[in-house]
């Protein structure tokens, strides 16, 4: 498993940077005075830090690195100049982190952030973007070293980038999971990736498909009808809250390979499909990111673990199946697998822990691709105080979350001829005709958000945070949404 590089805080003794070997950098008030350690620095580089200042300040972008090479005065192979405010945000200072992990490639890092008051950040900004999928290469990429930031007060920062720090190996946790081929990433491997999480303090149940059965998980199971690999669902409870505080309910799509099933998808991009698993995927970066931080939380992570394959035994377009709800489904498209898959595990993470809010994840549509991009999950509510509660959340952490509606006319395209509901509700609004087929079984008053991230998952060039790939997006949203509304202190 990728792990953020390890990271630590060491007291401001500018009398060693000459010596230090790998890369130094450091953090420049753009319109403030030079530091102590810049003010070495520039002494040792015969005033080279200065003179780039003079000629970069003022135009300076804020996530970017300024690389002065070997360094004369200094053994470290380069120095990084970046830019950034004494009053800076959390956000801005993240990206000068960003910036400064785009550029490391493994080699150590002495970050001289001084008394900056958002260095904690700064940090996490570094961990995050440094991050690579190299498991499957014969040749690792270029990750290791480690960094030390030079701070003036290394304990009150340490104890600050802890938890962000935490939240980092649980979004590293994400995309190594939505990144991970679907060879490899079976359930059964899924669920074993889940169940290691006990260590940490997780109560992790792994549901087999007898017992789904016998729940009456009709929906979810004709999912994986066709595929060789069982289906099943992983329950994962954090119990860090008062014993009797109702928790919050996260639930993911798990979708472990979206071949489309009988409505065979086209070849042509089929092995995105690999990351159909996302919303599991950030549900359990999230379980694993507040057990790090040993949150004071009562939170309860469940996901749908399904391979969707044609064969002769998988469900038929027309098929009619019924859900644990009772409410019969006509399966009009295999495609439409995911709120199948969803609509049971909604239904018992109701039943089982009275939730006091539900929140799904899931790569649902592609229609939101079309709607809204990769900039942005959409977001479904019943709630809107909830539904806030999340988007400043999610903003607050740089993370782009955008609502849409939800509606009767919406609803009414779920019409069967023949059974309760149908699994698809045609082109028009498709994002949203799946979204009302959840609602479905959502219970009256149950709090509840669906976070359609199939746009934001996984993206085909580097975001802020992360480099191509699985983006890990929502950990850092659904942690800070838990961190400021879920914990008691
Ligand atoms: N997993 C897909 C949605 C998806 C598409 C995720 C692109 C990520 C990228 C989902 O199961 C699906 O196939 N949805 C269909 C629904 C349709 C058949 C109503 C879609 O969006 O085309
Ligand atoms: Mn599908
Ligand atoms: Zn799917």
């Amino acid at each position: 498993m990728a792990k953020p590089v390890s990271i630590t805080f060491t007291e401001v003794e500018t009398s060693t940077i000459a010596d230090v070997e790998g890369r130094v950098a450091i953090i420049v008030d753009p319109e403030g005075r030079l530091d102590v350690a810049a003010r070495r620095i520039n002494r040792l580089t015969k005033g080279a830090l200065a003179r780039l200042i003079e000629a970069k300040a003022e135009k300076a972008a804020p996530a970017e690195a300024h690389v002065i090479a070997y360094p004369v005065g200094m053994a470290a192979e380069a120095l990084d100049v970046v830019f950034l405010s004494r009053r800076a945000s959390a956000i801005e200072a993240r990206k000068a982190g960003v910036a400064l992990g785009r550029v490391r490639s493994g080699a150590d890092l002495l970050l001289c952030a001084g008394g900056h008051r958002k260095a904690h950040e700064i940090a996490l900004g570094v961990a995050l973007r440094d991050y690579a999928f190299d498991d499957h290469m014969s040749e690792d990429a270029k990750t290791g070293g480690s960094v030390r930031v030079m701070v003036s007060k290394p304990e009150d920062v340490a104890g600050d980038a802890e938890p962000a720090l935490a939240v980092a190996e649980g979004v590293f946790f994400t995309r190594d999971l939505v990144n991970e081929p679907a060879n490899v990433l079976t359930t059964t491997e899924f669920a074993k990736r889940l169940k290691d999480m006990e260590t940490l303090g997780l109560e992790v149940e792994v549901l087999e498909e007898n017992q789904l059965q016998e729940l009456g998980m009709g929906a979810l199971l004709s999912v994986g009808e066709g595929s060789d690999s069982p289906s099943k669902v992983v329950v994962m409870q954090w119990k860090g809250g008062d014993k009797d505080a109702a928790p919050l309910a996260l639930v993911g799509k798990g979708v472990v390979f979206d071949t489309g099933g009988i409505s065979l998808k086209p070849a042509v991009g089929m092995e995105d499909m690999t990351m159909d698993m996302g919303g599991a995927g950030v549900v359990a970066g999230v379980m694993r990111a507040i057990a790090l931080r040993k949150a004071k939380a009562n939170v309860v992570g469940l996901v749908g673990l399904v391979e969707n394959m044609p064969s002769g035994r998988a469900t038929r377009p027309g098929d009619v199946v019924t859900s644990m709800k009772g409410d019969t489904i006509e399966v009009i498209n295999t495609d439409a697998e995911g709120r199948l898959v969803l609509c049971d595990v909604l239904q018992y993470a109701q039943d089982r822990f009275a939730p006091s809010g539900l929140i799904d994840l899931a790569t649902l549509t592609g229609a939101v691709i079309i709607g809204l991009g990769h900039e942005n999950a959409g977001v479904f509510s019943n709630d809107t105080k909830f539904c806030n509660a999340f988007l400043k959340a999610a903003e607050h952490e740089g993370e782009g979350a955008w609502r849409l509606p939800l509606g009767k006319a919406y609803a009414d395209q779920l019409k069967s001829r023949i059974a309760d509901v149908k699994n698809t509700g045609g082109r028009p609004g498709g994002s949203i005709t799946a979204a009302e087929f959840l609602h479905r079984f959502v219970g009256e008053g149950m709090p509840w958000i669906h976070l359609d991230i199939a746009g934001v998952a996984s993206v085909k060039s580097d975001t802020v945070y992360a480099p191509k790939g699985a983006t890990g997006w929502g950990v850092m949203a659904l942690n800070r949404l838990i961190a400021d509304g879920y914990e008691s202190e």
